[in-house]
């Protein structure tokens, strides 16, 4: 069908009249008058399709490139990018400004204005900072009291700064008179916004049509708080605590899954794997009980981020067509650690934070056995002290062998995923994962066990898939997988086929952002 755009900014050049240049003759101004005209006649109103774009706001705790601790930010700042590249949406994220925020990406934000929250019987103020990147806006929620603090979580108030978050974010849209279609909510940090919409502003008639989805990134942390703050603290009646009540506490995770009219997991397994009580940390009951409106979709990663073709971290570049230089990035980081440079031992890297569903224990009950074998280990994290001591003193007894760095450090974490050949993963439990989806696209294979996202994104190479993998929670059928793919790593044809396979695997987020579309078009009919 033919269709006309209509082209607001595009208005009548300023022209002056009676100024004419010489080669102007009076035949040329009449016909480029008549062209003016034309521009200016409306056109049949059955003619005009003007498709409104949907408007998307993400509420979240960290985004990517501003603040990230985990997993979260990274698919915030990259599931808005690849959305924002369709021209249906219009995508928009909101998060805290805390101080961990550098100076360089704060002088460029934009101030907005500010207003005051209503918190209980609090009133707080609320600078709004707005950033564009990727077609994708970004607002900052700017309180020194709440976010003028190092790091992002861990203070005794976490419930009330959170909670003043979501508050200033319901706050926030008349100010900018934004109402999104979708308001996507992730994980316990935004519950209260898909609360605070249910419980207080869905009566006034700007927001009664916003619809709600809820990402669970982890079930595990669910924002659980003593109920008699439900109304001081959290300024929502005593009325609604039938919603946000479980177990004798006020539960945010479980409020938002019964607020909101989706829920979504980051992985197909573990939408699955959250109805039982061994993943579910007590939450179960209610899973069940709204898996009616439960979807799983797998998290994608950032394909132009990571890509060892054009990686500023890396030390050389390779793709899938030219696999070679993989060997440099394997030397120079064996030359970084003081490991012996040595090309046929291959390097196991673990990635991960320290903590204990990372499967850590299942690596400390075998890890001794691992390092007899001809192998150089990686380990590079931060998380519970225990974890960091215990990597820290084996790598004092195994020099040479196993290199310990206790850190959250992008960069580094490049280099080590283009220079490893074996990626351990052996998580208890994992939403979704993205350093399995990482270490593939730099040619390393993964070792997972067949869990959450892992066992979604990483199939048997047996089964022509691109790792080795393993079922049950046992530090010997880990090991097992191991050797097995230590051997492998001797047959030299066999594992560039691997690599390749693996390099060429598409976990970017064209295929789940179409996920995401389908899921917000379902909720919007
Ligand atoms: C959480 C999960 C991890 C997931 C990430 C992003 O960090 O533990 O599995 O990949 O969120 O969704």
């Amino acid at each position: 069908m033919k269709t006309n755009t209509i082209n607001v900014s595009a208005g009548t050049p300023n022209k002056k009249p009676g100024r004419k240049s010489k080669q102007t003759t009076d035949k040329d101004l009449e016909m480029s008058k008549n062209e003016e005209l034309e521009k200016t006649i409306i056109k049949p109103i059955s003619n005009i399709s003007v498709v409104p774009k949907k408007k998307i706001l993400f509420v979240a705790s960290e985004a990517t490139p501003f603040i990230a601790t985990g997993g979260l930010a990274e698919v915030i700042g990259s599931l808005s990018k690849a959305l924002a590249q369709s021209t249906n949406y219009d995508v928009r994220v909101i998060i805290p400004l805390y101080s961990d925020i550098s100076w360089e990406q704060r002088n460029k934000f934009r101030y907005l204005g500010n207003i005051f929250v209503p918190l209980a019987w609090r009133n707080q103020y609320c600078g709004i900072f707005s950033y564009e990147e990727n077609g994708v806006i970004y607002y900052f929620v700017d309180n020194e009291y709440y976010f003028k603090r190092p790091g992002c979580y861990g203070y005794y108030d976490d419930g009330e700064r959170f909670a003043f978050f979501c508050r200033s974010v319901m706050e926030i849209l008349p100010f900018l008179n934004f109402y999104p279609d979708i308001l996507h909510c992730h994980d316990w940090q935004a519950a209260l916004a898909a609360v605070y919409l249910k419980t207080i502003y869905c009566f006034r008639p700007e927001y009664q049509f916003i619809r709600t989805l809820f990402t669970i990134h982890n079930i595990e942390y669910q924002g659980k708080y003593s109920l008699d703050i439900l109304e001081d603290l959290f300024g929502i009646s005593n009325n609604w605590k039938y919603l946000l009540e479980y177990n004798r506490c006020i539960n945010l995770m479980k409020a938002a899954i019964e607020c909101s009219e989706k829920f979504s997991t980051v992985s197909p397994r573990y939408a699955q794997e959250i109805k039982d009580p061994y993943y579910a940390h007590g939450l179960d009951p209610i899973v069940r009980r709204n898996e009616f409106k439960l979807v799983g979709i797998l998290n994608g990663i950032d394909f132009d981020s990571y890509n060892p073709a054009t990686d500023q971290s890396v030390f050389s570049h390779y793709d899938a067509e030219n696999i070679l230089p993989k060997k440099i990035c394997k030397q120079e980081l064996q030359k970084m650690f003081n490991l012996p440079v040595k090309t046929d031992t291959p390097i196991i890297a673990i990635i991960s934070r320290l903590v204990a569903h990372k499967g850590l224990d299942l690596i400390q009950t075998v890890i001794e056995e691992i390092l007899r074998q001809d192998v150089q280990v990686i380990i590079l994290g931060k998380g519970d002290s225990a974890y960091e001591n215990y990597f820290s003193d084996l790598s004092r007894r195994y020099i040479g062998k196993l290199v310990t760095v206790i850190a959250f450090n992008p960069d580094l974490s490049r280099k080590i995923y283009s220079g490893a050949d074996i990626f351990l993963m052996p998580s208890k439990s994992e939403p979704c994962g993205l350093s399995q989806m990482i270490a593939c696209r730099y040619g390393t294979i993964p070792v997972v066990r067949e869990t959450g996202g892992l066992f979604d994104s990483i199939k048997p190479v047996v089964n022509g898939g691109v790792g080795f993998t393993f079922a049950n929670y046992n530090a010997y059928d880990m090991l097992y997988v191991i050797r097995e793919a230590i051997n492998c790593y001797q047959d030299k044809d066999y594992w560039m086929e691997l690599i390749k396979r693996a390099m060429s695997t598409d976990f970017s987020w064209r295929h789940s952002a179409d996920e995401y579309e389908k899921i917000y078009g379902e909720m919007l009919k």
